[in-house]
């Protein structure tokens, strides 16, 4: 469902599998596959405007022109660590698309996100940029990721989390109204820690078998 800027998705076998992720008793190599077909999942709907282009192939019968994704015109930023979960799941789609990295962590008392790496594929302004990151909290890595590719040229957009709060949302919408969200499933509320309730707990952890 899209209102706005964003999307969440009702889709079955998104919910089942997000259930599945919340779970405490899933371990990381099911974590991991998890996170990587939701992601593969969720970009299907993402991806639906990216531009095609007309090429001339020939088929058992004849020449012809038929439209095919330029894959230069995507590129995939997952925000390290937890985003990386992702990488795999949009890359079995569109596997041409070039992928750049964001390195945030979250400072543990005051939350606030620090930036340890950026690598972004140039030049990036005319490409579709799809942000990945399983976890919208307080949405301040979100912000901070976005700002840091517009300050590189990137125009287009989009940012995709498995799991919000409604706080990130509102935080992410507010500082870059331009962007299209897209959330598998918006919880309740954060916690004391800035942790999302219900949530999955760290996402970084639970995908790496950190901790
Ligand atoms: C987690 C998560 C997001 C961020 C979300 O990363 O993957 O990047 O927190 O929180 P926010 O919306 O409040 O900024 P974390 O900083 O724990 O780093 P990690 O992925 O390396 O574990
Ligand atoms: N980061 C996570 O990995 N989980 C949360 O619930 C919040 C931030």
């Amino acid at each position: 469902m899209t209102q706005g800027k964003i999307t969440t998705f009702e889709h079955p076998l998104i919910q089942h599998k997000i259930s599945i992720l919340r779970n405490k008793e899933t371990g990381t190599n099911e974590f991991r596959k998890l996170v990587e077909e939701i992601a593969m999942l969720m970009s299907y709907e993402a991806l639906r405007d990216l531009p095609l282009e007309d090429v001339e192939i020939e088929t058992p019968i004849e020449k012809c022109k038929t439209p095919m994704i330029v894959g230069k015109k995507l590129a995939i930023v997952p925000i390290l660590r937890a985003g990386l979960g992702m990488v795999s799941g949009v890359l079995a789609l569109v596997p041409t698309a070039k992928v750049g990295h964001i390195g945030l962590y979250r400072d543990e008392v005051t939350h606030i996100p620090h930036e340890y790496y950026c690598k972004l594929p140039t030049p990036i302004e005319q490409r579709t940029i799809l942000v990945l990151d399983p976890m919208l909290a307080t949405g301040g890595s979100a912000v901070d990721a976005v700002n840091l590719i517009k300050q590189h040229g990137g125009k287009n957009i989009k940012f995709m989390s498995i799991i919000a709060a409604p706080c990130g949302i509102e935080k992410l919408s507010q500082a870059h109204p331009d962007i299209q969200i897209y959330v598998g499933h918006i919880d309740r509320c954060l916690n004391e820690n800035a942790y999302i309730c219900p949530g999955l707990g760290d996402a970084g952890d639970r995908i790496f078998g950190t901790k």
